[in-house]
């Protein structure tokens, strides 16, 4: 199986009308961390959440002087909100481990919305690793919200109604199976194959990145039951995620620009996605796009092929995250 154009459903969500933002005091009582709260969605889901009364929303970003003017600015609509501003790198897993230390002064964390995230573009491009040796991509949007989960774990755990948000994407329909597949054909480990420069496709990685989201998602909603997982799709939206692209002026530049403008929606109506999971999401849910629980149209995610490959990499992923922080997979369930 791999990657194809497009589904036209994709389309269909984008242009269909999306419901209003939540309304009321939904997050009350509720001490929420996001991550990425300094742009695109991220961002306007931090501002439609700052209304909803949360007993203390915290900016997790890694522009500390962009995320303290961003809560002064909240600050001056909504001025008995209980804000904070972290630092956290996400391509630095030691950023992550001390995030986590310093989160241990909070009573507990009800939601984690993990929606920092890059792009590394849809054309060729050169491998680029981490200081700690991992593919960019890989680590940013896949390891670390994993990660950065495993080790809030036990404030989460102290909630009454845990709940962790991935930012995910439509986009994992049309990612290939084979990165997943071919290894554990081989017999070798996902993670070693996903980080191997050799065999690297810059072009297929975002795609790759949000399915193997989709696996790190169907997994955590079997293995711990107790937090509700739900793995959003803000759909195609105006934001900097294109801020590794290519934009030399080609026909083919030209053209995706003008698809793009025709089908993108404002990064305030993508948020929408986030907050009304947040929102109405109730329990766990594998995948929520256009603001309520929706199908996965990745078939691979469905065949016996993938439904054993997400359990091989899930079982890899706790591995991993253990050897990041010796332990911290203890107490899974
Ligand atoms: N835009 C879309 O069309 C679309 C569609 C589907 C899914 N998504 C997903 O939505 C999420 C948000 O993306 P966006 O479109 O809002 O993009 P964006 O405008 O580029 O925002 C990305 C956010 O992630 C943060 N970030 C990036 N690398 C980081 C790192 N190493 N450590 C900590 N934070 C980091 C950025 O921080 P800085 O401000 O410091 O750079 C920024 O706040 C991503 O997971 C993306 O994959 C987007």
């Amino acid at each position: 199986m791999s990657g194809g154009p497009y589904p036209w459903s994709m389309y269909r969500g984008l242009w269909s009308p999306l419901p209003a933002a939540p309304k009321g005091a939904y997050l009350k009582g509720k001490i929420v961390i996001i991550t990425g709260a300094t742009s695109g969605v991220g961002l306007e889901a931090t501002k439609q959440m700052a209304k909803a009364s949360p007993e203390q929303l915290i900016l997790a970003v890694r522009n500390l002087e962009a995320g303290a003017k961003i809560l002064a600015s909240i600050k001056k609509s909504e001025p008995k909100l209980n804000g904070k501003v972290m630092y956290l790198d996400l391509a630095d897993l030691n950023s992550i481990k001390t995030f986590a230390e310093e989160t241990k002064t909070l009573k507990r964390v009800d939601l984690l919305v993990n929606n920092a995230g890059v792009n590394p573009n849809f054309d060729d491009a050169p491998y680029k690793a981490t200081n700690d040796g991992y593919e960019r991509t890989f680590q940013v949007n896949v390891l670390a919200p994993f990660l950065t989960t495993i080790l809030l774990l036990p404030l989460l755990k102290q909630s009454s109604s845990p709940q962790v948000i991935f930012s995910g994407s439509d986009t994992h329909f049309v990612a290939p199976s084979e990165p997943v597949q071919k290894p554990i054909e081989q017999g070798r480990s996902i993670i070693e194959a996903y980080n191997d420069a050799s065999i690297y496709n810059n072009g297929k990685r975002y795609f790759e990145s949000k399915l193997l989201l989709q696996m790190i998602t169907r997994s955590m909603i079997k293995q711990i039951p107790s937090i509700n997982t739900i793995n959003v799709n803000p759909g195609l939206a105006m934001t900097n995620l294109g801020r590794d692209f290519n934009f030399s002026v080609s026909f083919k530049t030209v053209y995706e620009v003008v698809w793009f403008l025709l089908n993108a929606r404002s990064a305030g109506k993508a948020a929408r996605n986030l907050t009304s999971a947040a929102a109405w999401g109730g329990g766990s849910q594998d995948y929520w796009s256009e603001c309520g629980p929706a199908a996965s149209e990745n078939m691979y995610l469905y065949s016996a092929k993938g439904l054993k490959a997400t359990q091989l990499f899930y079982e890899e992923m706790v591995k991993e995250v253990n050897k990041i922080s010796p332990g911290c997979t203890n107490n899974l369930i």
